[in-house]
């Protein structure tokens, strides 16, 4: 098991990444944060299985509530009937909850640990790629709020109401990853980019001479991939907590995906999103002299080997991407905050010219 520590003082915790861990969540729950009573929020999918080996490490005597991972379920709506399952379950402030399954499970689960009883002992146990290297590390939890338009249209602006809520520990099995379709694994691998995009060469290249091992599930490479890629995160999350500074960096690509993700015809998972806005902030850098053509081809070419999309599916207009781009929540004074990749990692940029983003979306396949 390899263990890699979030650094942030008193709300420190360490991220367990091994195979076969489950068995041993119990005890591990129960040496950093012992509770009077363990609440589980489980996502469907995964209930049969690593939820109920999960629930198995504590007697298998576990109160439970299970939710179907889907966008529209990442509401308040859904935090509002765990609470209300943990009052029927008898859960005080001295409960812990523990979250299992993919990132969605884990940002609404927390969100729901983080308010109940203004705050309950949260355990991450992602069972996705993207979720345990991303979602489930760095504290952040929320849920989708609808954004209405003005003909009484609305659609789900991702993650708008939420807050910061450390877990206590964060246990990864990759396992789990046994039962993930290809294509969410494909969705975990895009923020494993997105962190070698952040100055880890070596990352990018583990990818590359290890993909078919990836595909294949070979335990070791995924063990050291979610190592590789979590140290990445954690390091950026001690070193920013509340993303005041170097935090905003994990962003590259979501401000372009954010604006993609929320619309249905394009049927695109949040890192098929995000590979997109990869492919679009890279140009984008491109368009400002901050890379060249050759880095911009790299990065395609890293995204296409795994079996990313870096085009949309789909053709969408400039301005109605750009108009949602302008309601981002990470936006300072309605100017579009953007991160931007460099020749030696990437850097925020709080006001960029509206022609290069043009020139960044038609890229992907945006038109006037
Ligand atoms: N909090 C953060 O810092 C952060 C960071 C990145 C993404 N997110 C959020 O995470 C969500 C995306 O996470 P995700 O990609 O894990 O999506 P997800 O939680 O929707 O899971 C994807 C799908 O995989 C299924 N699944 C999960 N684990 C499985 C397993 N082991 N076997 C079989 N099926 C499994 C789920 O049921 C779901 O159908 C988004 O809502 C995004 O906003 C949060």
């Amino acid at each position: 098991m390899n263990t890699v520590t979030t650094s942030l003082g008193e709300n420190s915790y360490d991220i367990h990444i091994g195979c076969n861990i489950l068995q041993e969540l119990g005890v591990i729950a129960t040496s950093v944060a012992p509770a009077s009573k363990h609440f589980f929020v489980v996502d469907k999918n995964v209930e049969e299985t690593h939820a109920k080996e999960a629930m198995q490490a504590f007697g298998g005597q576990c109160e439970m509530v299970s939710l179907e991972a889907i966008e529209s379920n990442k509401t308040m709506a859904t935090v509002e009937s765990i609470w209300s399952s943990m009052l029927d379950a008898g859960c005080d402030r001295h409960s812990e909850l523990i979250a299992i399954g993919g990132g969605l499970t884990g940002d609404v689960g927390g969100f729901a640990a983080a308010t109940f009883m203004r705050g309950l002992q949260l355990i991450q146990v992602p069972t996705s790629l993207l979720a345990m290297v991303d979602a489930s590390i760095g504290g952040k939890t929320g849920v989708n709020l609808p954004i209405r338009s003005e003909d009484g249209t609305s659609i789900l602006g991702k993650n708008l109401a939420g807050s910061f809520w450390q877990p206590k520990v964060v246990v990864a099995d990759v396992m789990t990853l046994q039962t993930l379709d290809d294509r969410q694994l494909r969705c975990g691998l895009a923020e494993c980019i997105k962190h070698a995009m952040l100055g880890h060469q070596s990352m990018m290249d583990f990818i590359l001479e290890n993909t078919s091992a990836i595909f294949d599930r070979d335990s070791d490479v995924l063990v050291e991939l979610v190592t590789k890629s979590a140290s990445i995160k954690a390091k950026v999350v001690s070193q920013d907590e509340r993303e005041h500074g170097d935090r905003a960096l994990l962003n590259l690509g979501h401000t372009f995906a954010h604006a993609i993700e929320p619309m249905g015809e394009l049927d695109l998972y949040h890192g098929e999103a995000v590979s997109i806005g990869l492919v679009a902030a890279i140009t984008c850098a491109e368009a400002t002299g901050l890379v060249d053509a050759e880095r911009v081809d790299q990065i395609r070419h890293v995204l296409s080997m795994v079996g990313l999309p870096v085009s949309l599916p789909l053709p969408v207009s400039i301005e109605s991407v750009l108009q949602l781009m302008r309601i981002d929540k990470k936006n300072k004074d309605s100017k579009i905050r953007l991160v931007l990749p460099t020749d030696s990692g990437a850097e925020v940029f709080s006001e960029i010219d509206e022609t290069a983003l043009a020139l960044a979306w038609t890229s992907v396949g945006a038109s006037a």
